[in-house]
């Protein structure tokens, strides 16, 4: 899932950590960057493998083979399989602090239309949210971190996870205890809204949790031309549609965010016949956890009393074995300003942007219930490569500019956390 992130420009504040002492030395952040800008070739390379064989949740094999390879090559050690196809690398002195960074492999059962050499093989999958480009970001950190291993004041533990498009394969990967003793984790989407050289991040509430449904409104079907003997589900969904509009607009804080979206209506076979049933369905979204919960038991509450307003019966699916909800994104603010304190040092200042909240729905979300995280969005929008298109659209490109640069990001923000907050009780 993406989020669109709208971007105000901002400078982060300046923290006193940074003015006033050497929190990130602009010369090492520089060869950090150089030394990934090295590696872009080989970037490149990875990218368009996993590009060119887009593999959906939980069916990551190839990419995580390909993950692992590369590891294999470089020496570094790696825990696998997490949540099926996942993989934790490990570097550093394998001891506390503890840092986690997170990339996603999944690809999307859409089909690619942009015409260019390394497009999708793959009748009806694509990445087109820029997971491969994720994955090769991460890897690209996890070979900039081996050669500075000694560098480094703890242990980096780098998630490749499944599933971040419907399946919560984060869920699965904490689980299965890939986050170790991680005490802090970090993670980057791209961001088609802001230009590549740039980042954007959010503190506190970021993105939406999310939840769908799916609703039966059960009458008895009958002629059209005598509805007193039948029981008609088409007006009682009709109604409970138009009701479920008003749980939002009159009962939650106008303060607060919250969507509830039908999405669709299916019912009838005929001009002429009353049909025995109804069904719809949507989405639920909030800003916070606890508002998601709200509105779940606000939506079965209007339906089922809806239903029996009009001697109908009714049935409410969450889905939640195909769509399982996802907590909200909740960007912790130490790191926000950790991120954008290191980000204003690699990419300039007038590039490190303040994002917006928005209400698409994040896995990372599983993580920051554990311990604190951020997820930035690192800008890919280039009109010179054609990389205009939102994420999700078959015309999807990315700016494969930005896989030296977010490398390069994730190695210092991890190596950076290890040395500054040494101690989990900082944070
Ligand atoms: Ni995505």
């Amino acid at each position: 899932m993406f989020p669109i992130w709208l971007i105000f420009i901002f400078w982060f504040p300046s923290l006193k950590a940074i003015s006033s002492n050497n929190y990130l030395e602009e010369s090492y952040a520089k060869q950090v960057l150089e030394d990934a800008k090295t590696q872009k070739d080989w970037l490149v390379s990875i990218r368009r493998r996993i590009h060119e064989y887009p593999e959906l949740r939980f069916q990551e094999f190839n990419t995580s083979a390909l993950i692992r390879s590369e590891l294999d090559k470089f020496g570094i050690s790696y825990e696998y399989p997490f949540a099926q196809t996942g993989i934790v690398a490990i570097i550093g002195s394998g001891a506390p602090p503890v840092v986690a960074l997170r990339a996603d492999m999944d690809a999307l059962p859409l089909q690619e239309l942009v015409d260019w050499e390394h497009k999708s093989k793959i009748d009806g999958r694509m990445h087109g949210c820029g997971h491969d480009a994720h994955t090769t970001m991460l890897l690209g950190a996890a070979k900039l971190l081996n050669q500075r291993k000694n560098r480094l004041k703890g242990t980096v533990r780098l998630l490749f996870q499944p599933a971040e498009e419907g399946g919560a394969g984060a869920s699965h990967m904490i689980k299965d205890g890939a986050l170790g003793e991680a005490k802090a984790i970090f993670g980057m989407h791209v961001d088609l809204t802001i230009p590549t050289g740039s980042i954007s991040s959010v503190s506190g509430p970021n993105l939406a949790a999310v939840c769908m449904f799916k609703v039966r409104i059960e009458g008895d079907g009958g002629h059209a031309a005598d509805p007193h003997k039948s029981i008609d589900p088409v007006v009682s969904a009709s109604f409970i549609i138009l009701a479920l509009q008003q749980v939002i607009s009159r009962e939650a804080d106008p303060f607060a965010s919250h969507v509830l979206s039908v999405t669709y209506v299916k019912g009838g076979t005929a001009l002429n016949i009353i049909p025995p049933s109804v069904d719809f369905g949507g989405t639920l979204r909030s800003l916070t956890t606890d508002g998601l919960q709200w509105l779940r038991q606000r939506l079965r509450e209007v339906v089922e009393q809806g239903a029996a307003l009009h001697r109908c019966r009714a049935h409410v699916d969450f889905d939640e074995e195909n769509n399982p909800p996802y907590p909200a994104v909740i960007n912790d603010d130490t790191l926000h300003h950790h991120v954008g304190a290191i980000s204003r040092v690699l990419l300039g200042a007038r590039n490190v942007l303040r994002g917006n909240k928005v209400m698409a729905g994040e896995d990372f979300s599983f993580y920051q219930e554990k311990i604190p995280g951020i997820m930035i969005a690192i800008g890919i929008r280039n009109e010179g490569v054609g990389a205009v298109h939102s994420p999700h659209s078959p015309h999807f490109f990315v700016d494969e500019d930005v896989l030296p640069i977010g490398a390069a990001l994730h190695t210092i923000f991890a190596e950076t956390y290890l040395s500054q907050f040494p101690s989990s009780a900082k944070l």
